[in-house]
C-alpha cells in the first residue's frame, strides 16, 4: 500500500531515499543530488558550521567530488584538494586564497597559459593589484623584483605553456617565502606523475583537470591541491562563489585519473621520441621539449623529474613560416588534430599566436619568445612511429 494516495505526491517521491545500503559500490557513483539530509537537523546545523564532515549542499561539497578531491591530494602528497569548474576558475580562486586584492601585488612568470597571463595583465590591474612579469628562469630577476614588489603572491607554471620553460621551484618557493608572498604553481604540464610542488613547499598547486587528468577530452575542470588551512580559506570562497565541478564532471575525471600514471608514461616515451625526430629535420628552426639535451633547463629539469619522463608537450618552430604556412601544416595533418586543448589521448596540435596567446598583443608575443611560426604539439599515446609520420608527411606539403 502506497504512503500517499495521490500520483502527483507519489510521482514525485516513491522509490527516493531508501535504506541505507548495506553494500558499498565497487567505483564511485554519480551523486546527483543537490540537497541531502540527515536523521537529525542537529547534525545538519553542525555540517553548515564546519563542526563535522558532511554534505548539506552542492556548491558546499558532494561525495563524487570529495572522492576525486582525495586522489588528487594523494597522488600530489598534498594534505586536501579542492575541484573546480575549470582550470580557470581554480587559478582565479588560488589568487583570491593567496590574498591578491586591492592593494596588494603580484608577481607573475611572463610564459604562464594566456587566460593567467590576462587575468594578471588586464583583470587584476583594474581592481587596484599591482602585476609585474619576471623570467622565472633568471633567478636573480625573481629575487630583485620579490624585494621590490614585495608581493602577496607569485604564480608560474612547472613546465610553461608554449615554450616548455622549466622553473626551479624549490629555488624560487624559498626566494618568495623569505619575501613574505605565498606560492601558485599549475602543476598541469607536469602532472604529479612528474613533479609534486607541495612536497617543496609550494603553498598552492593549481591543476586544469581538463587536460592530463581527465585525459579523454571529454571533461572540463579544475583543481588545487593545498594544506588544509589552505584549503579552508578556499572552501569559503567557492561558497561564496561558486565555480563547481559537476558531480558528473568530477565522475569522468576520477575515471580518467585512475589511469594516468599509465598514459603519461606513454606520451613521455612517445614526445622523446617526436622531439628527437624534428630537432634532426631541415624544416625545423627550433625544439623546445625539457627532455632534449640543448634545452636551456634541461640540467634542473633532470633534477626535478628524476624518473626521466619530461613530458608530452613539445612546442617547435617551423623554418621560414608565419601563419600561412602554419596553417598549411596544421591543414595538412591527419592523425594529428589541430583542436585547442592537450593533454588528451590524441595528439593535438596548435598555434599559440591565435588561440592559448591570443590575447597578448603582437609586442607581448614578441617578448615572450612566441614567434608567428611556433606550434605547440601535445603527443598523445598512439603509435609513435604513425604520429611522426603525420608531421613529417604534413611538413612536406610546405612550399
Ligand atoms: C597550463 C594551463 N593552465 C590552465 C589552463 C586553463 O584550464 P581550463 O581550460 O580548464 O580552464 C590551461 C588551458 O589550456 C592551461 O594550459
Amino acid at each position: 500500500m502506497a504512503k500517499y494516495k495521490s500520483i502527483f505526491t507519489r510521482a514525485v517521491h516513491v522509490g527516493e531515499r531508501g535504506p541505507k545500503p548495506d553494500f558499498k559500490p565497487v567505483s564511485t557513483p554519480i551523486y546527483n543530488s543537490v540537497g541531502y539530509l540527515y536523521e537529525d537537523l542537529k547534525d545538519l546545523d553542525a555540517v553548515f558550521g564546519n563542526e563535522r564532515p558532511g554534505y548539506v549542499y552542492a556548491r558546499y561539497g558532494s561525495p563524487t567530488n570529495s572522492a576525486l578531491e582525495e586522489v588528487l591530494a594523494d597522488l600530489e602528497e598534498g594534505e586536501a584538494a579542492l575541484t573546480f569548474g575549470s582550470g580557470m576558475a581554480a587559478v582565479y580562486a588560488a589568487l583570491m586564497a593567496a590574498g591578491v586584492k586591492t592593494g596588494a601585488s603580484l608577481l607573475s612568470a611572463f610564459d604562464v597559459y594566456g587566460a593567467t597571463y590576462a587575468i594578471c595583465a588586464r583583470l587584476l590591474p583594474d581592481w587596484g593589484v599591482k602585476t609585474k612579469f619576471v623570467d622565472v628562469t633568471d633567478l636573480g630577476e625573481v629575487q630583485r623584483v620579490l624585494a621590490e614588489l614585495k608581493p602577496a603572491a607569485i604564480i608560474l607554471e612547472t613546465i610553461s605553456n608554449p615554450l616548455m620553460k622549466v622553473a626551479d621551484i624549490p629555488a624560487i618557493t624559498k626566494l618568495a617565502h623569505r619575501a613574505g608572498a605565498k606560492v601558485i604553481v599549475d602543476n598541469t604540464f607536469a602532472t604529479p606523475v612528474l613533479y609534486q610542488p607541495l612536497k617543496h613547499g609550494v603553498d598552492f598547486c593549481v591543476h586544469s583537470t581538463t587536460k592530463y587528468i581527465g585525459g579523454h577530452g571529454d571533461v572540463l575542470g579544475g583543481a588545487i591541491v593545498s594544506s588544509q588551512a589552505n584549503r579552508k580559506i578556499l572552501h569559503e570562497i567557492i561558497k561564496m562563489t561558486g565555480g563547481n565541478l559537476g558531480p558528473a564532471e568530477a565522475w569522468l575525471t576520477l575515471r580518467g585519473i585512475k589511469t594516468l600514471p599509465l598514459r603519461m608514461r606513454q606520451h613521455c616515451t612517445n614526445a622523446m621520441e617526436v622531439a628527437k625526430r624534428l630537432q634532426g629535420h631541415p624544416q625545423i628552426s627550433k625544439v623546445n621539449y625539457p627532455g632534449l639535451a640543448d634545452h636551456p633547463q634541461h640540467e634542473l629539469a633532470m633534477k626535478l623529474f628524476p624518473e626521466g619522463l619530461f613530458g608530452g608537450m613539445i612546442s617547435f618552430e617551423i623554418k621560414n613560416a608565419g601563419k600561412k604556412e602554419v596553417f598549411r601544416f596544421m591543414e595538412s595533418l591527419d592523425l594529428v588534430l589541430p583542436a585547442t586543448t592537450l593533454g588528451d589521448v590524441y595528439s593535438l596540435t596548435l598555434y599559440p599566436a591565435m588561440s592559448s596567446h591570443r590575447a597578448l598583443t603582437p609586442e607581448e608575443r614578441k617578448k615572450g619568445g612566441i614567434s608567428d611560426g611556433l606550434v605547440r604539439l601535445s603527443v598523445g599515446i598512439e603509435e609513435v612511429g604513425e604520429i611522426i609520420g603525420d608531421l613529417e608527411q604534413a611538413l612536406a606539403k610546405i612550399e
